[in-house]
């Protein structure tokens, strides 16, 4: 989306700008994929591909927790070109813990599709990124501004949030989305286009955060209506979500000496393609211990280890654990004997990995 230079901002929109565009100055954060302002300003541009996985990594998940597994990809696949070449498997296990897999899936394809059909080159239009496996408007945007320096309307939730309170817009969210991001353009120009919305992102994350603004630091603070309201963090405001259902399963932990069975995933859908403790399917209702029995990989001396819990975007699931020690003449079929030691290599959920520590912590 790009915007017309030659229309004047209104004066707070210019003003409020550069206030912001000077914090970013003195207060940006240091992160592996980013270049600092400095470096924009000297014509440098950051590596397309450590952008674009920056910005699918963090779709989801904290910057304290990208850090690392962004530096483990960029060190196992130094380039796209790597990153196609690999086999999904490995890169289901280099992802497992970010969660949300279906990002991993697409990561691949994504990196496949640019290797095969643009010459291993990362596409430089908005139409053609979106057009890519897992990049949607706000990653497309995201590429364009930050490795590309074009204008691009960046809207994550941070400039939600901010232009929410900036502006003092009380329709709650998502019925807003429209309106926050129409307002959010009117801050676009070509002049550090790739500053500006990483500097909103930075504000978002230290100072006009969720909870705990902290107003009086903010270099918005003059332009901000909500910043003399009683609560300012109580916008924006959101239609409150319905109650996450819970579900209830069984797991099924088997041991063979240092070993430990695991199968596959289906490909698609929740969790598609990763590994798993064999189980029972995800109920609405909690099945008795003789119920959970009949769905054992194996008959054996199944011993109760207690239970896990775990919480996913649209339900929380309840897990019992059983272990058991492979009998000589085991009959597993459908999956494969895990080395104990080496459970970090294999592409596990956080959800397995709790299964795992819970069912192994006896053994
Ligand atoms: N959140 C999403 N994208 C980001 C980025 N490029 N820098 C910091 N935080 C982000």
């Amino acid at each position: 989306m790009h915007t017309d230079s030659t229309i004047p901002l209104p004066k707070s929109i210019t003003a409020s700008r550069a206030a912001l565009l000077n914090w970013y100055d003195n207060s940006a954060r240091e992160l592996p994929w980013r270049l600092p302002p400095t470096q924009y300003r000297l014509g440098k541009r950051p590596d397309p591909y450590g952008v674009w996985l920056s910005e699918i990594m963090l779709q989801q998940t904290s910057v304290t927790v990208v850090k690392d597994y962004y530096l483990a990809f960029i060190r196992s696949w130094p380039t796209i070109t790597h990153l196609a070449n690999a086999s999904l498997e490995d890169v289901l296990s280099q992802w497992a813990g970010l969660g949300y897999y279906a990002r991993a899936r697409n990561l691949h394809a994504c990196a496949q599709s640019i290797a095969g059909h643009y010459d291993e080159t990362f596409p430089q239009t908005e139409t053609e990124l979106r057009a890519l496996p897992g990049i949607g408007d706000y990653t497309a945007a995201a590429i364009m501004a930050i490795a590309y320096r074009q204008p691009a309307n960046v809207v994550d939730g941070n400039v939600e949030r901010i232009m929410a309170r900036l502006h003092q817009i009380n329709t709650p969210l998502p019925q807003a989305k429209k309106h926050l991001k129409d307002l959010s353009l009117h801050y676009v120009t070509k002049d550090r286009a790739a500053d500006w919305p990483q500097a909103l992102m930075d504000l978002g994350a230290l100072v006009c955060r969720p909870k705990n603004p902290n107003c009086p630091a903010c270099p918005l603070q003059r332009y901000c209506k909500a910043s003399v309201l009683d609560d300012p963090a109580s916008l924006p405001r959101r239609v409150p979500k319905a109650a996450r259902p819970l579900r209830f399963g069984a797991t099924f932990v088997l041991q063979q000496g240092q070993k430990v069975w695991l199968r596959r995933r289906p490909p698609k859908g929740l969790l598609g393609g990763m590994s798993e403790v064999p189980g029972t399917k995800w109920a609405e209702k909690k099945e008795p211990t003789n119920t959970h029995m009949q769905e054992a990989p194996v008959p054996a001396n199944w011993q109760p280890q207690g239970m896990i819990h775990h919480v996913f975007t649209h339900f929380s699931l309840e897990l019992a654990v059983y272990w058991a020690q492979a009998p000589n003449t085991c009959q597993a079929k459908d999956g494969w004997w895990a080395d104990i030691s080496a459970l970090d290599d294999e592409a596990l959920p956080s959800v397995m990995r709790k299964v795992l520590a819970a069912g192994l912590k006896n053994h």
